[in-house]
Order: C-alpha cells, then sequence, then structure tokens
C-alpha cells in the first residue's frame, strides 16, 4: 500500500474509533465561511492537531478542526479551515482531508472559498457558483505514482463541478431570493494578491475570480469521483479594479454574507 493510502486508512480509523460514522458530504469551509459547522446536529468536533497526518492550519479566521454531524437531514464532515499550498504544506497535505471523506464514503464534496472578483459585473459580497476552474497553481496533487484503485491516471476534468449540483443551486437561490452569479475559478498559489497585470492576464484567460484554494481539493475529488458543488463569496474587487487589498476586508465581506451563504448551502444540501 502506498505511504498515503497507509495514512488514509489510519486516520480513518482514528476518527471511527472517536465515532464517526458513515459520511454522505464532504464540506470545505473557507476563509470567513466555517460558521455553517456551528449548524451541524449532534456535532463531534475533532481539532485538526488531534489528528494523524494532519498538519495545523496557520492562516487566522480558519478554527481548524473536523466537524462531523447532520446538515439538511445529511451525514455531512465538514473542515472548518483548510490546508492552502502558500503555508508551504505540499500538495498531497492539502488535498489529503479529501482522501478521507471518500474513505469514509462521501461521494459529493461542497468546496467554498473567499476570492477576488475579476469578472467586471461582481461586486464584492456577490455569491458565484463555480462553473469550472482553470490551475494555475504551477503543480498538480496527482503529481507522482497513481493508485490505480483510487482512480485513473489521467482523470477526465470535463465536469469538474457536477452540472446537476450547479442546477440544483441556482433553483435554490431563486427561491431564497439569493443573487447567485456563476462563473470561472483561477486558483493561483499565492500568498501574494495578483498585480493588475496578472488580473488582466486572468480576465483574458477566461477568469471570473481569483483564489489560492479549492483547485487541488476538486482535483483529487474528481480523481476519485466525487460530484462537486463549488461556491465563491467575492470578498472584493481584484487589483486594478479597487483600492488596495487587504485580509481584512476579505473577513468583513464574509461577515455580511454569511447568513445567505449558510441559507443557500443548508438548502441546496436538503435537496
Ligand atoms: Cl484578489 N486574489 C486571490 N488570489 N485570492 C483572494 C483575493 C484575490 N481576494 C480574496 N482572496
Amino acid at each position: 500500500m502506498s505511504d498515503m493510502k497507509t495514512n488514509v486508512q489510519e486516520t480513518v480509523t482514528y476518527m471511527k474509533n472517536l465515532g464517526v460514522g458513515e459520511v454522505d458530504f464532504g464540506l470545505i469551509l473557507g476563509s470567513g465561511l466555517g460558521e455553517l459547522a456551528d449548524d451541524i446536529r449532534n456535532p463531534l468536533i475533532i481539532p485538526y492537531d488531534q489528528l494523524p497526518h494532519f498538519p495545523v492550519s496557520t492562516v487566522v479566521g480558519h478554527a481548524g478542526q473536523l466537524v462531523y454531524g447532520e446538515l439538511s437531514g445529511k451525514k455531512v464532515l465538514a473542515m472548518q479551515g483548510r490546508f492552502h499550498f502558500y503555508e508551504g504544506h505540499a500538495m498531497s497535505v492539502v488535498t489529503f482531508p479529501v482522501r478521507v471523506m471518500k474513505a469514509l464514503g462521501a461521494m459529493s464534496l461542497i468546496v467554498t472559498n473567499a476570492a477576488g472578483g475579476v469578472n467586471e459585473s461582481f461586486l464584492p459580497g456577490d455569491l458565484m457558483l463555480i462553473t469550472d476552474h482553470i490551475n494555475f497553481t504551477g503543480t498538480n496533487p496527482l503529481i507522482g505514482p497513481n493508485d490505480d484503485l483510487l482512480g485513473p491516471r489521467f482523470p477526465d476534468m470535463s465536469e469538474a463541478y457536477s452540472r446537476e449540483y450547479g442546477t440544483l443551486a441556482k433553483e435554490t437561490a431563486a427561491e431564497l431570493g439569493i443573487v447567485l452569479k456563476e462563473g470561472v475559478y483561477m486558483g493561483f498559489a499565492g500568498p501574494t494578491y495578483e498585480t493588475p497585470a496578472e488580473i488582466r492576464m486572468a480576465r483574458a484567460m477566461g477568469a471570473d475570480a481569483v483564489g489560492m484554494s479549492t483547485v487541488p481539493e476538486v482535483i483529487v475529488a474528481k480523481h476519485q469521483g466525487m460530484n462537486v458543488l463549488g461556491i465563491t463569496c467575492v470578498t472584493n474587487l481584484a487589483a486594478g479594479m479597487q483600492a488596495n487589498l487587504n485580509h481584512a476586508e476579505v473577513v468583513e465581506t464574509t461577515e455580511r454574507v454569511k447568513a445567505d451563504f449558510k441559507k443557500l448551502i443548508k438548502k441546496t444540501l436538503e435537496k
């Protein structure tokens, strides 16, 4: 067995011994969006620093724990805070939790993030359904030997984000009176925000939003045949489109829209 698979098995065994059961949906909650996990019923909370093979997240505003329980009638395993490539973690570490989710039975993944708006029609506070992504991290979490039992050597990425889930999310948003934009998420390595020239490049390449996460986790989810729903919170406009960027604004905006964000995810999950 590969090291990665052995590690996944060890983490899964540890979690099962704590009482974690079947998982329907994995949930990755981005910057400022972790509060959704507070609505999980009968929560079993496991801090990352207790989990074998989990590193400790270093970003402010990320709680750094797994929350297992029931949300909208589904068994979910939520990450309050994720691991980023810019923190110095290997891609295999950034995506390790998605391997664990699948090993616990999750056939679906909901990924969320805070990102900068590149599309000229976006405003800070907009929610965006991710219809597709551009991997601009300069690497790929699947580089290395492939485990054919986990997934194919050359995974198909033609429907990285489930059309069916996207349609459900759009229907749900309409019912709730929540504006849900849609577009392409372009993932950078970070930790710098982009320059104005990089943002013009991103727009020319077809990006609607830019961020520093999500792409690695979605690649690994697809490798394992999972269905993915992605929701971005546009916290600010990207460089050259507004005054200087700072993390405080990202936090302020997620604070403002998190009520809508939570409603949208919970209602979509219900369906
Ligand atoms: Cl403008 N860029 C990136 N890469 N990530 C962000 C962002 C911008 N705004 C929030 N997160």
